[in-house]
């Protein structure tokens, strides 16, 4: 990567080196049980790249308020398990009983240190105005830890949308680089944007409808794709936008769920008006009638059943649209996917991306999940890590992380660190 260090670019040998990781896993907060560890496996290659560095680990687990805010104890037994080698957790961050952990390390060392979101500046100092990461870099954890360490890696790309001090605020006082899940994120995702080769689709579904809507007006914006394929809540919102009436549970359903719905609906409308042959919408749907599908032509609605899958029709017709593409990208299910009666249509396009011989992104929350289970993840070119930001990469927003580091960059080449 050109604007970016890697971590082929530094020898890291006999370094302290400050990891940043995204290991955010889904947790039991009766049990305290770890439910999930895809996240943490991800970043092994990186970890065993530094294996002999001493290596010193930042993470967060959840947001303030939430059940699962939880220590990160439960995250070092299971990398220690992962790595075969002793992961140490420390309960501290910043203060001395870090310090002095990071000072008595040897060289092959790992410490996980505690959640970063325990501590307020974290959450508290994440203002981003272009280029200045000076408020992250003068708080109390970069302060207190910069001097201890020679580098600073940032592998947590499913955090890269955040300008949070322990992900942008290093760059100012280390030399600091991708590490390696940071660096496939970036190169695939940016492949699959930059030099998508046509026809190309993106299939837009999944939870996030408000992200989906702005994605696609990129996409379409600038050229990323020949055609957006709707499915789930954002064909809803579309089917809306075009003056279906779907009925007063879904109605219901996008008005509850989203606060601005009256502007995503705009959105929408601004988005049909704009590329009509380009954007895609279902033909059918799947109603969920007492937990049975009942198959309706959309001409047939409303209907006061939820709405709960695309049908067969739409799921054939978008098939082939995918399985003819040449870059595909997806970033969600396109059903209630939990329940069996309704994985359908996910499944379908699903499987159809694993048969096309395109080029095949899929990100965002649900879909690693998804192609686990339906066991078609060696079939895929890239499964994001990320769920909001490979959104927000995709939709074109600016990534404070990835500015970071190319910052970082542009420093060490004028000479600005003093190590
Ligand atoms: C995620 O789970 O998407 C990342 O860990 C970022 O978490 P956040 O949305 O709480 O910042």
């Amino acid at each position: 990567m050109a604007d970016i260090y890697t971590l082929n670019d530094f020898d890291l040998v006999d370094k302290t080196v400050l990891l940043r990781v995204d290991i955010n896993s889904p947790i039991n907060p009766d049990t305290g049980e770890l439910l999930g560890d895809t996240r943490i496996r991800a970043h092994i290659e990186t970890i065993k790249a530094l294996e002999d560095s001493r290596l010193v680990i930042l993470a967060h687990q959840s947001r303030p308020g939430r059940r699962d805010f939880v220590s990160l104890k439960v995250h070092a037994e299971r990398l220690s398990t992962l790595l075969g080698r002793r992961v140490k957790h420390v309960d501290d961050l910043f203060c001395s009983r870090a310090q002095k952990a990071i000072k008595m390390m040897k060289t092959g060392d790992i410490i996980l240190l505690e959640n970063v979101r325990f501590y307020s500046e974290e959450v508290g100092v994440e203002k981003f105005n272009g280029t200045d990461f000076t408020p992250q870099a003068n708080t109390h954890i970069v302060r207190n830890l910069a001097p201890l360490m020679d580098y600073y890696v940032n592998d947590a790309f499913a955090a890269s949308h955040r300008a949070q001090p322990s992900l942008v605020g290093f760059v100012e006082r280390l030399p600091s680089m991708a590490g390696r899940v940071m660096e496939r994120e970036l190169k695939n995702l940016s492949h699959a944007i930059e030099d998508a080769e046509s026809p190309s689709v993106a299939v837009l579904g999944g939870a996030k409808a408000d992200d989906s809507i702005g994605i696609a007006k990129n996409m379409l914006r600038n050229g990323i794709v020949d055609m957006v394929l709707t499915t789930g809540v954002v064909a809803n919102i579309f089917l809306m936008a075009k003056g279906v009436d779907l009925g007063g549970h879904n109605k219901d359903f996008i008005h509850s769920k989203f606060k601005d719905a009256d502007k995503l609906l705009s959105q929408a409308k601004e988005v049909l008006e704009k590329w009509p042959e380009k954007v895609k919408l279902p033909t059918d749907v799947a109603l969920n009638d007492d937990g049975k599908r009942k198959r309706v032509s959309v001409s047939e609605l409303p209907s006061e059943l939820p709405i709960h899958d695309i049908g067969l029709d739409t799921i054939v017709e978008f098939s082939d649209y995918i399985e003819r593409a040449k870059t595909i990208i997806a970033n969600g299910p396109a059903g209630v996917f939990e329940t069996e009666e309704f994985t359908l249509g996910t499944e379908e396009l699903f499987r159809a991306m694993a048969r096309s011989e395109g080029y095949s992104v899929v990100g965002g929350g649900e879909t690693s999940m998804v192609c686990s289970i339906l066991e078609i993840a060696d079939q895929i070119d890239h499964i994001s890590t990320g769920g909001g930001a490979c959104v927000s990469f995709l939709g074109g927003k600016t990534m404070p992380v990835k500015v970071a580091l190319e910052r970082s960059r542009k420093l060490k080449e004028e000479g600005a660190y003093k190590k």
